[in-house]
């Protein structure tokens, strides 16, 4: 059976600047350790990284997860609360809730809730609510990003629009002191969103994490400490 990588590449490979972007990707490093590592995405090293330095993906915990196809952030998280082997932590197994949506399908992964829809409509945050029960995120996290125009100026506003929508989202469901972890385009607007999210929880960080290509815009903004 064909990985979701092989179809992938059997899809795409047609066209000149295809080419090119596969050739680019068969020399990536993290490209090569998603696949044997079987995640879908090289982004899930993203995730791998700052969880590494923040440590924020925990047994027991609800996470929301926006812009998550085709799924490496999702299986990153399922694979940390689910695969835990102490007894000591089991208890909590039945407490994890991660949602999963996006725009585009995502293949089903383990203990993972899966939503197809635009995250910034307010019904598709209706049907986010509907499977929390009531309950408060631990951890909203958004790798969401535009089709890129490539206009740098116009990539940038659409990417911090995507900020601004989950940002608000997980204002509403966030537990206190909970976290939230956005990705957005540098650009003249960044700035005064990094200050409205100091408002907002007690430590915001800018990361760039090494799977992050070195000449790309793209950062993270990591908050932790939710000031509800
Ligand atoms: C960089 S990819 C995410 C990769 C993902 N974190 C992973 O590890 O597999 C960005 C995703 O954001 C999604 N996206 C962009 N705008 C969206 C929106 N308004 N609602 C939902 N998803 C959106 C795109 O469809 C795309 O799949």
């Amino acid at each position: 059976m064909k990985s979701t990588w092989q179809k992938f590449q059997v899809r795409y490979s047609s066209s000149p600047s295809s080419k090119r972007w596969l050739a680019r990707q068969d020399r990536d490093q993290f490209v090569k350790k998603a696949q044997s590592q079987n995640y879908r995405a090289r982004s899930a090293f993203k995730l791998l990284e700052l969880d590494q330095k923040y440590n924020f993906i925990k047994p027991g915990s609800v996470f929301i997860d926006c812009g998550a196809a085709p799924g490496g952030w999702s299986q990153v998280i399922s694979r940390k609360l689910l695969d835990i082997p102490t007894e000591e932590t089991n208890t909590n197994l039945n407490s994890n809730l991660i949602i999963a949506v996006d725009l585009l399908p995502i293949e089903p992964i383990p203990g993972v809730n899966v939503l197809q829809g635009d995250f910034t409509n307010i019904s598709t945050q209706q049907k986010i609510k509907e499977l929390l029960k009531g309950r408060d995120a631990d951890v909203v996290v958004s790798d969401m990003a535009p089709n890129f125009s490539g206009q740098h100026f116009i990539d940038h506003v659409k990417s911090m629009e995507l900020c601004e929508s989950s940002l608000n989202f997980a204002e509403q469901v966030l537990r206190s002191g909970g976290t939230f972890l956005c990705k957005f385009l540098m650009g003249e607007s960044d700035y005064e969103f990094r200050n409205n999210l100091k408002t907002k929880f007690d430590r915001v960080r800018h990361e760039k994490p090494q799977a992050v290509h070195r000449k790309s815009t793209e950062g993270y903004f990591m908050c932790l400490g939710y000031k509800k």
